[in-house]
């Protein structure tokens, strides 16, 4: 699904007949994307209605008009307008109907896709009766509707399993994945690949041999195993079976779409189409009207408005880097190297103490790369092309002409304002220099330089490649285009970025600080680790507090946990007790060493090491209720996010959940915690909290913020 701005008056589908073929056009002028709404509906209806009869035309070419795009969905707006799961079905079913018009034309439909071919844009194209696709990395083809909690209700989940199989096409749906032409082509999503140019004349040539009485000769893909696992009834039992089992796993429950969406498949495929598509539209109305889907596209339209948002008014369009350089070859900067020559494709000039070093680094940053080649996201070719983009050296020889320099090397001030003093005297006259700093505040850093008005933090999170959002910290001083060449650059490495103020903790640690913090109150009241994380799991984090504290590092844990408690010890008061400290001097650093909370084995978390309660100082022996233990670390939460939101630590409630669920895994269905304290609103809260501050202390004294809102009856969000 995509959206669509202010109405037309051009046709959107226009089409010229030579020789037979008619070659039918997309093109949503003054759109950047073609997206399929009511009016393009009528448009396509007419357009066949014309070509059914006219009796010079004997099959169809269908092309986008776009350079890039093929189409991107269904209109999302049309679709966030629907007030009841009636209304929801009748658009659903309205898609099927004219697809079911398209499938049945009398007169073969072939299309070329190149660029994006998503949602109600695939499901076209499942309808039509052969499909090219050019083999562009702009090519993507899927069915993403469970990603805004719905299914595909245009047909989708009866034609695609029909097309590949259930098992490929339970695969896709109930993922929301989309593919790369060349995976759609080996799945038997589209039956022809060809280089971008020759696609329209491809295309053409398959709807003559159609208008011929040539068809094409589909094999079921996967040979005896294929048939053994959907081919027969048995296979596909067992195929739904464990599809639901994967679902349940994944979701603990709480998104109903895939579940919804894997329904509508198994129905199909038992009872036939025309009962399939009915399922299929009944389910999708239901889906429209949930609290979860609603969530799900809030989310989709704020990502999309931060795609957009240069996060500083008034600045200067962004320097275009061409030229990065890195400081500190370790575990964060050969992270940030590897994805930004992944994604960027800029030349990466890596640097550290020793040559060592930088060797390591590179082959860390490399890794990322191969990873890519292995999952035939880049091809042999390009990952050549992108590995020469690495190099690296113990000097700043390069550095003369990076436009940005980003720094990762120790977590120390000195350190950090050396390098920004060395490397300064290289940089080109309007280089910028950012530092990944977890702690330290750019203003401080900053009081090196020479030109302050270019620093700036970019704090990226481990794993680099894998963690997608960005938070982008001006300093006291810097300047708007410095603001802006971060946050675009930041956004060319496929982060979503969020800008946000220079204060301990920046936005996503300074929320997450009471709720780790809290892990040692629970524990010394006789909470078991299980425990906690599980709640926290159950409320839908994709792992409980314990658990990221072992990923995050109990070193750098402590490290946080000093100076946040610096900052806000009013209100963030560690537990009594020898605390994650005493795991440290006993070697326990998480993960990394193979022991902290838990213990690790071949990169496996195995369970906890219960000896780590003696360590502590502490007892399991049930602590607090499971309903206490999840307020508290909510709650915690969402007041610490109330009263960063209303100092300006970011500019709004939308881009502080986006931080919260791109940053540390906030349940997306909830909406990120702002929006889930309007959800629960204010008074409820305030009053939660009061009595939770009474039993434990002023660490959970309401912030004036959400007074205010319990006081006025007003929400995060108008
Ligand atoms: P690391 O220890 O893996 O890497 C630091 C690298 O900097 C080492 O290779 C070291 O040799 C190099 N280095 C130190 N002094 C240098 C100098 N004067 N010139 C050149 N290179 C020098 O540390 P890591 O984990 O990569 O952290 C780097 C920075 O990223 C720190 O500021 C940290 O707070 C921040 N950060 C770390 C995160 C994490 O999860 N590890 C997450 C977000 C930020």
């Amino acid at each position: 699904m995509a959206t669509l701005a202010p109405p037309r008056t051009a046709p959107a589908v226009t089409w010229e007949i030579s020789d037979g073929i008619a070659t039918v056009v997309l093109d949503l002028k003054g759109q950047a994307v073609n997206v399929i709404s009511r009016a393009v509906k009528d448009e396509f209806l007419a357009c066949f209605a014309a070509l059914a009869d006219d009796p010079s035309v004997r099959a169809v070419a269908f092309l986008s008009g776009k350079p890039d795009n093929f189409i991107a969905g269904a209109d999302i707006e049309e679709f966030v307008a629907l007030s009841s799961a009636a209304e929801a079905e009748r658009l659903s079913a309205d898609g099927q109907d004219m697809l079911d018009r398209v499938a049945r034309f009398p007169k073969p439909i072939a299309v070329g896709i190149h660029g994006s071919c998503l949602g109600g844009g695939f499901e076209f194209a499942l309808a039509c009766h052969y499909r090219v696709a050019t083999d562009h990395p702009k090519t993507q083809i899927g069915l993403p509707e469970v990603q805004l909690g719905i299914l595909p209700g245009a047909g989708g989940c009866q034609r695609l399993p029909r097309l590949v199989g259930a098992r490929a096409a339970l695969d896709m749906i109930l993922a929301g994945k989309s593919e790369r032409a060349a995976k759609a082509f080996r799945l038997g999503m589209v039956d022809e690949l060809v280089a971008p140019p020759i696609l329209a004349e491809i295309t053409l040539g398959a709807a003559k041999r159609l208008a011929g009485g040539w068809r094409p000769k589909r094999k079921r893909r996967g040979g005896l195993l294929g048939f053994l696992r959907d081919g027969n009834p048995l296979g596909r039992r067992l195929v739904f079976w464990m599809a639901r089992k994967q679902v349940l796993e994944r979701t603990g429950g709480n998104y109903p779409a895939p579940l919804a969406a894997l329904e509508a498949v198994e129905y199909g495929l038992r009872h036939g189409i025309n009962e399939g598509l009915r399922r299929e539209a009944q389910l999708f109305g239901q889906l429209a009207v949930t609290d979860v889907s609603r969530k799900l596209v809030q989310i989709f339209f704020a990502t999309n408005q931060l795609k957009k948002d240069p996060g500083v008014a008034n600045a200067p369009p962004p320097v275009r880097v061409q030229r990065l350089g890195i400081i500190g070859s370790g575990f964060m900067g050969s992270g940030i190297a590897g994805t930004a020559v992944a994604q960027a494709e800029v030349d990466v000039r890596m640097k550290d103490a020793d040559l060592a070093r930088v060797a390591q680094g590179i082959l860390a940053a490399r890794a990322i790369l191969d990873d890519r080649l292995k999952r035939r996201r880049i091809t042999k070719f390009e990952y050549a092309r992108l590995v020469a983009l690495l190099s690296g050296g113990d000097t700043y020889a390069g550095f003369g002409r990076a436009e940005l320099t980003i720094e990762a090397v120790f977590e120390e001030l000195g350190v950090k304002q050396q390098v920004l003093r060395e490397v300064e005297a290289v940089l080109p006259a309007s280089g910028v220099f950012a530092s990944n700093t977890s702690t330290i505040p750019i203003t401080r850093i900053a009081e090196a330089a020479r030109a302050p008005e270019r620093v700036i933090g970019m704090h990226f999170f481990s794993p680099v490649a894998k963690m997608p959002l960005l938070e982008v910290i001006p300093g006291a001083r810097t300047e708007p285009q410095t603001v802006s060449t971060a946050v675009a650059f930041g956004r060319r490495m496929g982060k979503t970025v969020i800008v946000v103020q220079d204060s301990p903790g920046f936005w996503v640690n300074r929320i997450l600080a009471p709720y780790a913090n809290e892990v040692g109150h629970l524990l010394a009241e006789g909470a078991s680790i299980e425990d906690i994380d599980s709640m926290a799991v159950r409320f839908g984090f994709p792992v409980g507090p314990v658990t990221l504290l072992d990923e995050v590092g109990l070193d750098v844990a402590i490290k946080v946990a000093g100076v946040m408690q610096e900052a806000y010890g009013d209100h963030i008061q560690p537990a009594p007790g020898a605390g994650v400290a005493a795991l440290v001097k006993a070697g326990r650093l998480g993960r990394k060493s193979g022991r902290g909370f838990y213990i690790y084995e071949g990169g496996k978390k195995r369970g906890v090491d219960e000896s780590v309660y003696g360590l502590l100082g502490v007892h399991p022996n049930g602590g607090p209720r499971p309903a206490e233990i999840l307020q508290r670390l909510v709650l915690g939460m969402v007041n610490e996010a109330a009263r960063a939101l209303g100092e300006g630590v970011v500019h709004s409630p939308r881009d502080g959940d986006i931080g919260a669920i791109f940053g540390f895994g906030f349940p997306p269905f909830r909406g990120g915690p702002l929006r889930y304290a309007d959800d629960l609103g204010a008074e409820r809260i305030v009053t939660d909290l009061e009595r939770l501050a009474e039993r434990h202390g002023a660490r959970f004294a309401p912030c004036e913020v959400l007074r205010e809102h319990a006081r006025a009856g007003t929400k995060f969000y108008a």
